[in-house]
């Protein structure tokens, strides 16, 4: 099974609300470049996410705060540039949203006039309610972020499992009724227990969807160099890998010094 859909219809926000009023499933990976997302497109995605975690699998850093705005813009037209069904989704970098709602704005504007991206993800819920206010004002369709948000890793100081305590869970509710309210399309709930992802998306009329959040919500999301086991140092209880492409990636690039050495590569075929 190489391609999930033989539906060729663009993905809209509209239709992802559609899909949790018919209780279809939705599935989102992460993508930072063209080639990559113009393969998990034709698969079938329907959510590609440019995630801020391009910091940490892309760039190298061990957090996802160094990224900056014109970095995540420079990968997002990249990704734009290989999707032709999939709703694209580019994250607004920590340090682009937060200071005020003009700078917020400003960002959102930025990604999606240079990028062509259909919509923009931030982390937060009441603290940042006038920025998510001003974003949608300006009519592009925002996607929330609750739970384990990593822009906010130095306040936690831990990515374990979040809002296990009853106050964290009232709060991560009442927030996700705060984004269902402004008018946000979505909510991307981060390693949280499957029973609070659970109400969340029964209370909520926006499609909710999960990373370490369990199976009672909307959606899926993961990042795609976790799932195909590219970066093999990260192995959450929640990850999948779906494929084990470091060791592919290492055998094919060691077969290829071998018969370089060797004086295999190139051979009269391959010479012009
Ligand atoms: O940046 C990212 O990849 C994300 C996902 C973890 C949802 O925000």
């Amino acid at each position: 099974m190489s391609t999930y859909t033989e539906d060729t219809r663009k993905v809209t926000t509209q239709r992802l609300i559609e899909m949790k009023q018919r209780g279809e499933k939705i599935a989102m990976l992460t993508a930072y470049d063209y080639s990559m997302a113009s393969i998990i497109d034709q698969a079938g995605m329907d959510v590609v996410l440019v995630g801020d975690s391009a910091s940490n699998v892309m760039a190298g850093h061990t957090t996802t705060l160094p990224v900056t705005l014109d970095q995540m813009i420079w990968y997002a037209q990249a990704v734009r540039r290989g999707v032709k069904r999939a709703l694209v989704v580019a994250d607004l970098p920590f340090g682009s949203y937060q200071g005020n709602s003009k700078e917020a704005v400003h960002s959102a504007i930025r990604m999606m006039k240079e990028t062509g991206c259909d919509a923009v993800k931030i982390e937060g819920g009441l603290e940042i309610k006038e920025s998510i206010e001003r974003i949608l004002s300006a009519g592009i369709p925002v996607m929330g972020h609750l739970g384990l948000t990593p822009q906010s890793i130095n306040k936690f100081g831990t990515y374990a499992v979040r809002a296990r305590e009853a106050e964290e869970a009232t709060k991560l509710l009442n927030d996700a009724i705060l984004l269902d309210e402004l008018g946000c399309f979505g909510i991307v709930l981060e390693k949280i227990p499957a029973e609070l992802a659970q109400r969340v998306t029964e209370r909520v009329q926006i499609p909710t969807i999960s990373i370490g959040a369990g199976q009672y919500t909307d959606g899926q999301v993961l990042v795609m160099h976790d799932m195909l086991g590219i970066n093999t140092e990260f192995s959450p209880r929640f990850l999948r890998r779906y494929a084990e492409l470091h060791d592919v990636i290492k055998d094919a690039a060691a077969h290829y010094i071998r018969d370089v050495k060797n004086r295999d590569f190139p051979n009269e075929k391959e010479s012009y």
